[in-house]
């Protein structure tokens, strides 16, 4: 059984072929970070264009990569929200002209469960065993959650951010210190090279819950930055090269990966859960991967983390939750349309 998936929720057009929920013969994504780059950030009008011009010619190398032709497909797993309503709309639009026009069944796939199931994909597209119940971290430049998760179709939310993503934060940051777009991998880097205890940044912790709160975090650098400007007016001790930015960036990194951290610890605990499953593009954090790692561990504990092709958007985790819909008998009529804000669970 073949299904293709569709994502179109951001800023990448992807596309995947996936072979009776067991492996993914093809993934492909066209990024655009080249068109969004100068504006620092993410323009939804010029990203819906993209996914315009990109949605066909990725669907159509996704099938040649597979070596699927549409007729062959069971079904099409299109990802109708959460995320940017103009884009959403072109993949949404797309895969249901192709169902109705191919009589082909169409399957409704919200984007978090997409990455709640990513975590067990590997690098050669074989996808492993899943096993219930787990913790699933979900960190994006859009998403920071934490669910439960104890079966297909069976999510509790227990946390999420309540102001910026983690990912948003790493770009906002970037974006303030002018070192480019997307700021996480460039401060990650950064880091390597960094004092993460130079500078004593806020983290809220917000005791006795699980969500997550980034914006002041923000703030402070935007502070600490101009205060640093204040005192050096005449030195460029704030360049990309500096030490002090290293430091910055470590410490920055520090104060966020603290967080995430302690409340994943908190939520195993509270939940009574030890397998772990990290998701988003934030999950291709290199101090992330080392510090759940040794989280999980040192509690015997089970961590599934997928490679960086899969961390970030991409259309396969579409097509392996797709499957599982389509096997759970979700399917979806022609009135399928996307959603901005869709709470998980919600079709
Ligand atoms: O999952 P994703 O591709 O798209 C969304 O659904 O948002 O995640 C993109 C986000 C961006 O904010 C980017 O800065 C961040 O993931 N990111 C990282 C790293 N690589 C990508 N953040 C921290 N460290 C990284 N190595
Ligand atoms: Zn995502």
């Amino acid at each position: 059984m073949y299904i293709l998936g569709i994502d179109t929720s951001c800023d990448d057009t992807a596309a995947a072929v996936i072979e009776d929920g067991k492996r993914i013969l093809s993934s492909i994504v066209s990024n655009q970070e080249s068109v969004h780059k100068e504006y620092g950030g993410i323009v939804p009008e010029l990203a819906s264009r993209r996914h315009i011009e990109m949605i066909w010619p990725v669907t159509e190398e996704a099938l040649r990569v597979a070596g699927v032709r549409l007729s062959d497909l069971s079904g099409i797993a299109v990802c109708h929200g959460p995320g940017l309503i103009g884009s959403l709309l072109v993949g949404c639009s797309f895969a249901k002209a192709i169902c109705y026009s191919g009589g082909i069944p169409l399957i409704p796939v919200n984007h978090i469960e997409g990455h709640i199931f990513s975590s067990f994909l590997n690098e050669d597209g074989s996808v492993l065993d899943i096993e219930f119940p787990y913790l699933a971290l979900i960190v994006s430049g859009g998403h920071t959650s934490l669910y439960r998760v104890d079966g297909f179709g069976l999510y509790k939310e227990l946390g999420r951010t309540r102001d910026d993503a983690a990912g948003e934060a790493y770009d906002k940051v970037s974006k303030l210190l002018s070192l480019g777009y997307p700021g996480g991998p460039i401060i990650d880097n950064l880091s390597r090279y960094g004092r993460p205890d130079a500078i004593s940044f806020p983290r809220a912790y917000l005791p006795g819950s699980l969500d997550f709160s980034f914006s002041g975090l923000k703030t402070a650098v935007r502070f600490e930055v101009q205060r640093t400007l204040a005192m050096n007016p005449w030195n460029s001790v704030v360049s990309r090269d500096s030490e002090y930015i290293r430091d910055l960036a470590a410490s920055f990194q520090a104060a966020v990966i603290d967080v995430i951290v302690k409340k994943v610890e908190l939520a195993l605990d509270k939940e009574g859960l030890d397998i772990v499953a990290v998701s988003g593009g934030v999950g291709a954090n290199s101090l992330l991967r080392k510090e759940l790692a040794e989280l999980v561990s040192r509690r015997g504990g089970r961590l599934f983390m997928p490679p960086l092709k899969y961390c970030t958007d991409n259309a396969a985790m579409i097509a392996l939750a797709g499957y599982h819909n389509y096997v759970r008998g979700m399917v979806a009529g022609p009135n399928l349309n996307p959603v901005a804000c869709l709470p998980l669970g919600e079709a």
